[in-house]
């Protein structure tokens, strides 16, 4: 865990869809992200920072996906260049390094933590592919980053606008052993449609989150059996599927 507080500022606001748009942000100092750990975002006017995965980190210059879903995440898509922002982090445990073929499994912007798991894996030992799951063709985002990145990737689209008609579980099972590793990240029921798919599955899950370090319990997600709860933002949020109850 490393709460530690940043400075920074903004550099960039881009639109990459009409929901759906880039924070770049300069830090006062270097920091490391391990792809699927988060940083706790300030939001101007608002006394809770709000929890990002970053798609991108290379020294001072951090890089979000972010998805507008209500008033913290409308007040980012605002930002003009320059205003200070507080970050805090990076936190929480991100995807394990693994040896051997991956595939990486996400939906909507829970494609975020996986542009910056594919980034990494230039010395990887074994083939990647990757599976990125839209509504529509005007919803993708980061196709060219995944393929610039050197990973064969497949576009899946709900209604069949563009790519692989359907899910990308099912595409992804489909094309892929199942000796494979797994890496997910979206909405619920992707994590659940995983679960099971593959020799090994890790999931990135999501919370509300007060503190984002351990502290106020908000994020608590149920072990199998009864064998009480874990915190999202403090064991995960990237857990082994089998470590957690995916309801
Ligand atoms: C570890 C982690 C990494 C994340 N990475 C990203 C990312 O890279 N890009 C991105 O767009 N989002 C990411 N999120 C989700 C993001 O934190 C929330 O969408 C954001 O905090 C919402 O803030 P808001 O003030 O706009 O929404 P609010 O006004 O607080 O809520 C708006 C709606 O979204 C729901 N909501 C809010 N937060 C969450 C949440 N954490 N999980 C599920 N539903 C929620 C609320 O119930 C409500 O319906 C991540 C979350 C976690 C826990
Ligand atoms: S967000 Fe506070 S304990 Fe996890």
């Amino acid at each position: 865990m490393n709460n530690r507080l940043l400075t920074s500022r903004v550099l960039r606001v881009e639109p990459l869809t009409t929901t759906v748009f880039t924070l770049e942000m300069e830090t006062d100092q270097p920091v490391s992200v391990q792809p699927g750990q988060f940083m706790m975002v300030e939001v101007p006017g608002h006394f809770l920072l709000r929890p990002f995965a970053p798609i991108s980190c290379e020294g001072r210059r951090i890089t979000f996906a972010i998805q507008r879903v209500g008033e913290g995440t409308e007040i980012l898509a605002g930002l003009e260049p320059h205003t200070p922002l507080m970050l805090r982090g990076p936190l929480g445990r991100g995807f394990p390094a693994v040896e051997g073929p991956l595939v990486l499994i996400g939906g909507g912007v829970g494609v975020a933590p996986l542009l910056a798991v594919a980034s990494q894996l230039e010395d990887h030992s074994g083939p990647v592919r990757a599976f990125l799951g839209f509504n529509r063709a005007a919803d993708v985002i980061l196709r060219e980053e995944f393929e610039r990145a050197g990973v064969e990737t497949t576009i899946c689209t709900m209604d069949g606008s563009l790519g692989y008609r359907g899910n990308p579980v099912a595409a992804a099972t489909a094309e892929v052993p199942s000796g494979w590793t797994a890496f997910a990240c979206g909405p619920q029921p992707l994590l659940q449609a995983v679960k099971g798919k593959f020799a090994r599955v890790y999931v990135s899950l999501e919370s509300h989150m007060g503190c984002g370090w351990g502290v106020c319990n908000a994020c608590r997600v149920d072990r199998p059996e009864g064998r009480g709860t874990l915190k999202i933002c403090e064991d995960g949020p990237v857990f082994d599927a089998e470590e957690v109850e995916l309801k």
